[in-house]
């Protein structure tokens, strides 16, 4: 048995971002013309009016104020409102791919190692560019890595259980290295035309390189133990697949193509499921709340993350101990703990423990107790 550990991590944030003022102005200028178009069938009660976004309700509700995305004219085009992505050719990267090699050669860099020391690559995301070949695999031809690669999907728990399926690879020896790499392109699974979510999430890419403790070559944080569970809802929901091509009654617009929430109820569900499992993980591990120096948690909204921190910590956090990204790249899926862990780790202290946790669709949640070293 071997004692796997994140050695490095990287992010890979796009130039482009949309402050909530920028996307108010365009979702309401659609609001605009979606009014004036169907004037008629509002004015006969047929279809109900849409009405404005405002800033106050997004900053209130959520904690965001801003969010990175690859393409922010086609969102902020009140006729387009989605991003506008080129179709790639077969012999070009695809995007996925291009954004989660950036992370991943800031992850390999922090750790001081290059392909040659990797040998698998794991991408897990909330969505997938294509069925097959596996992004993973381009990713792993990209930097030039020998074994192998697979993707994985569990929605906004794709990187812990992604963490998971990794060290426990590493701890039994069939590995000695993997990149896990969490390339989020959400921008194109959000409904832009949607006033109860369409200021949710942004776009980003993060990775993570997990090795042997033993290979470090600087400062890492050992796994201590891993625990991922599910539980089925349909609360979170998105029913685009390969199989929509062949019902001749899906219309291309048709609403449930596009992520769907019933945001309250996922709020009021996943809340103690979270809290309970974190609670049953550090139980079982022997840890106890006065243990925990930080919580990098999921990153779908500040009052969820302030009720988990005050859970599990039994007092509210102190500045610091459960460092917030939101506000700046939104909820960004599977990728928002690890951009948290990513920029808030490096003052941590030799011996200090912390705690990875993500959560969303499946219902999922996964949990990953970590300890400084170096
Ligand atoms: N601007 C202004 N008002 C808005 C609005 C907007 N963009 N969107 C909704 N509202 C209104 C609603 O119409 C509603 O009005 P009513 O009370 O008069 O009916 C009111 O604000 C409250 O709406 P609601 O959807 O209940 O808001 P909320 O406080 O629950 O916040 C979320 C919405 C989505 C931010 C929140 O529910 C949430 O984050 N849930 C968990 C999400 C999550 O973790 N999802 C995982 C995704 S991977």
């Amino acid at each position: 048995m071997y004692t796997p550990a994140i050695t490095g991590s990287g992010v890979f944030t796009p130039s482009e971002a949309i402050t909530n003022a920028e996307l108010v102005e365009a979702f309401n200028a659609y609001v605009d013309i979606y009014n004036a178009e169907h004037a008629a069938e509002i004015a006969a009660g047929d279809v109900p009016a849409k009405e404005y976004s405002s800033v106050e309700f997004i900053e209130k509700a959520s904690g965001i104020e801003q969010r990175y995305v690859i393409d922010k004219k086609g969102i902020l085009d009140p006729h387009v409102m989605h991003p506008l992505l080129r179709q790639r050719s077969d012999d070009e990267p695809s995007l996925m791919a291009e954004m989660a090699l950036d992370a991943a050669k800031k992850a390999l860099e922090q750790a001081g190692k290059t392909a040659a020391d990797v040998d698998a690559v794991i991408c897990a995301a909330s969505n997938l560019e294509r069925a097959y070949p596996a992004v993973a695999i381009e990713i792993q031809q990209l930097l030039h890595v020998n074994g192998f690669a697979f993707d994985m999907n569990v929605a906004c728990s794709s990187a812990t259980f992604g963490i998971q399926a990794a060290a426990d690879m590493i701890r039994s020896g069939s590995i000695r290295s993997a990149l896990v790499v969490n390339p989020e392109i959400c921008s194109a699974h959000l409904e832009w035309r949607d006033r109860d979510c369409h200021f949710i999430f942004g776009d980003v890419a993060t990775a993570v390189l997990i090795e042997r403790a033993e290979d470090a070559d600087g400062p890492y944080f050992e796994i201590k133990s891993t625990r991922c569970a599910t539980e089925f809802s349909n609360n979170i929901r998105n029913n685009n697949g390969f199989l929509r091509r062949s019902r001749p009654d899906v219309v291309a617009d048709r609403r449930d193509m596009q992520f769907m929430q019933n945001g309250r109820k996922v709020f009021k569900e996943v809340l103690p499921m979270v809290s309970d499992h974190i609670a049953n993980h550090m139980a079982a591990e022997g840890i106890e709340a006065s243990d925990l120096k930080r919580l990098w948690l999921h990153q779908a909204n500040k009052s969820m993350n302030d009720f988990i921190g005050k859970k599990v910590l039994g007092r509210t956090p102190e500045p610091g101990e459960q460092p917030n990204i939101l506000q700046d790249y939104a909820n960004t899926s599977s990728a928002g703990s690890i951009i948290a862990f990513s920029k808030y780790s490096k003052d941590i202290k030799e011996g200090d423990i912390g705690l990875i946790c993500s959560f969303g669709a499946g219902y999922s949640v996964g949990s990953v107790i970590v300890q400084k070293h170096g």
